[in-house]
């Protein structure tokens, strides 16, 4: 492992690119992953923070293009949203996971390491994009930006100071994968709650 290196008065295609070599935790060692970067423009009113790629995401170098992103893309368009004008990205950028019996590679939420080692990049990404409003979606992102005693039940759904001079609000939610994964009986439910938590986000567009 190596510190983490953000280069200075570097734009988001520098930091992209940085990222790429980055080693700063041990993620960047798992066989056959690669740092996802955020995407998006290179100014945005909002930006959405994940957890970390899944495996297509990671096959696909993009973040959020599977089940969760398609969920994600439908949430946002119920708010007239467009994924396209929003900065999209995870708290980690690397995949993690472990193999089973087959070559199926198996999700494993980030450690508080790997947040934290990946947490300046997030920071770098923020601060270019300045956004005015970050959606937390999920555990993860929420420990990234709230620290470890963040939880999506008792925050989620209002409004948050974001980091001191960052003039951004917070807005955390559930990740969309908790909605897919909910019970059939209750999933319209949590899907619901979960478009609502992205309208107090767009409500508080500046
Ligand atoms: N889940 C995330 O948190 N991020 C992605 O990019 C994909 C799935």
């Amino acid at each position: 492992m190596q510190p983490v290196h953000i280069p200075p008065r570097a734009d988001l295609p520098t930091l992209a690119a940085a990222a790429a070599d980055c080693q700063g935790c041990d993620l960047a060692q798992l066989p056959g992953t690669r740092t996802v970067f955020g995407v998006g423009p290179a100014h945005s009113w909002l930006a959405l923070v994940g957890e970390q790629p899944g495996d297509i995401e990671d096959r696909r170098g993009v973040p959020f293009v599977g089940p969760a992103g398609k969920l994600l893309d439908r949430a946002l368009g119920e708010v007239g949203l467009d994924r396209a004008e929003v900065y999209t990205t995870n708290a980690v950028k690397h995949f993690r996971y472990r193999t089973g019996n087959g070559p199926r590679r198996i999700h494993q939420t980030p450690d508080l390491r790997h947040v934290t080692a990946c947490r300046p990049w997030l920071s770098a990404e923020l601060n270019l994009v300045r956004p005015a409003i970050v959606v937390i979606l999920g555990a993860t992102a929420g420990m990234s930006l709230l620290g470890p005693s963040f939880r999506v039940t008792k925050m989620r759904g209002r409004l948050l100071p974001g980091p001191a001079g960052s003039g951004a609000q917070l807005l955390a939610t559930l990740h969309p994968s908790a909605v897919l994964r909910a019970d059939p009986a209750r999933r319209d439910e949590v899907y619901a709650g979960f478009v609502n938590d992205l309208r107090i986000a767009v409500a508080a567009r500046p």
